[in-house]
């Protein structure tokens, strides 16, 4: 009975290890979860209910697709602050989530057998949003600066239909590694002689622990090219479902069009009660404690990590965002150490999860904003002992 599109449309491996994580006692490095203790639970109930007192009607009734204006305001401020973007609120779309921003994108731009270009390895998320419009993905070769600009340009010069490029340029997921400015001039420069749709992903750009942030494609973008995804599910509470698009006006119009077929508008609640709580609380100090918080837990793992796995072990040192990208020596399938780890108590998501057209079955991704530090130090050493078997 089923359209013909949603032949590729199966569960997220994620998804199945999350469930398992549910058990009691699990140590999960799995999933790419905020650490929920510091939701500002008491100020977001004391905007609620300003919210409901003096705007209940407003904040309960449906709105216009394009979003809360003020808040598409606060957020066109705070890509010129943050991303260096300069922005009006007529090119900001308020999405459910970035997620939903990366939905938008594919329904928009992609035809059946068009080329989608990502880093290898890339959001195994946006994966399965595009998968719907059964797109072929190309994986760039992506090193610790960013995707490999000669392989680029090979791919580009050698390859029919390429349509889309989808990168997570700061503290990616899953590696955590930022690209340089360099290789993001490079990237602009290159794609502006294609007509290609150029989206960034950018869910994790302020969770930087050192250093400064360097700026976003979007504002290196001379030719309309880039479509900006933010989200405020890491920097504030994910459960709200709040991100938002940044484009053209031109691009954004369609954008709005396919949000109102898609859902007609994010919550107007929760619209309000960000902007609220971003006029009557500071934000910054939020995401400095946030980043206080997994600063240490990133540091404590390393640590941990430098100690206890086997030298083979390959890992990044991310610099910001949530995870640590984990190489083991080729021939160690992590699917496999998955489930002895499990059988341990510990999870964490194989890496062959996040190439969209498959291999790369010995690398691992570690999360580090959802455990404790005493989980985290209880934790790697017994993973580390389950990966020793297979070495
Ligand atoms: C790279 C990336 N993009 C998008 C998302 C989706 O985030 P949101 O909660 O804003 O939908 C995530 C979530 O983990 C992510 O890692």
């Amino acid at each position: 009975m089923f359209a013909e599109r949603t032949r590729h449309l199966n569960g997220s491996d994620i998804r199945a290890i999350l469930k398992m994580t549910e058990q009691p006692g699990m140590i999960s490095f799995a999933g790419g979860m905020p650490a929920p203790e510091l939701f500002p639970i008491e100020e977001i109930q004391e905007v609620s209910q300003h919210v409901l007192k003096h705007h209940g009607k407003q904040a309960l009734q449906y709105t216009i697709t394009e979003g809360f204006l003020p808040l598409r305001e606060q957020i066109a401020q705070r890509m010129q602050v943050k991303f260096d973007k300069a922005c009006s609120p007529q090119q900001i779309l308020i999405t459910s989530g970035s997620q939903q921003g990366i939905e938008l994108s594919g329904k928009l731009f992609l035809d059946e057998g068009d080329v989608v270009l990502c880093e290898s390895p890339s959001f195994l998320g946006a994966f399965q949003a595009f998968r719907l419009y059964n797109p072929r993905f190309i994986e760039v070769p992506t090193d610790d600066q960013g995707m490999v600009m000669e392989e680029l340009t090979r791919i580009l010069e050698t390859t029919d239909r390429v349509k889309l490029l989808y990168v997570i340029p700061d503290f990616q997921n899953p590696t955590g590694r930022s690209w340089s400015l360099a290789r993001r001039k490079e990237l602009m420069e290159i794609v502006s002689h294609y007509e290609i749709v150029v989206v960034e992903d950018n869910p994790y750009g302020e969770l930087i622990y050192e250093g400064d942030s360097l700026p976003s494609l979007a504002s290196l973008d001379q030719k309309d090219q880039v479509v900006f995804l933010g989200s405020f599910s890491k920097i504030l509470c994910p459960g709200f479902r709040v991100g938002w698009v940044c484009a053209s006006p031109q691009w954004l119009e369609k954008y709005v069009m396919a949000k109102q077929a898609a859902d007609t508008h994010t919550s107007t609640f929760c619209q309000q009660v960000i902007h609220s709580y971003l006029e009557r609380y500071d934000l910054e100090q939020n995401v400095s404690k946030i980043k206080d918080v997994y600063r240490k837990r990133r540091n404590i793992m390393l640590d941990v990590m430098d100690r206890e796995f086997p030298e083979t072990a390959l890992f990044s040192k991310p610099g910001g965002g949530l995870f640590i990208w984990v190489e083991l020596p080729a021939f160690v399938n992590t699917r496999e150490v998955l489930a002895k780890s499990l059988e341990k108590g510990i999870a964490f998501v194989p890496g062959g999860s996040f190439y969209p057209n498959g291999g790369h079955e010995h690398a691992m991704r570690l999360n580090f904003s959802n455990m404790s530090e005493d989980k985290i130090i209880e934790g790697i050493p017994r993973l580390a002992a389950v990966i020793r078997t297979f070495i």
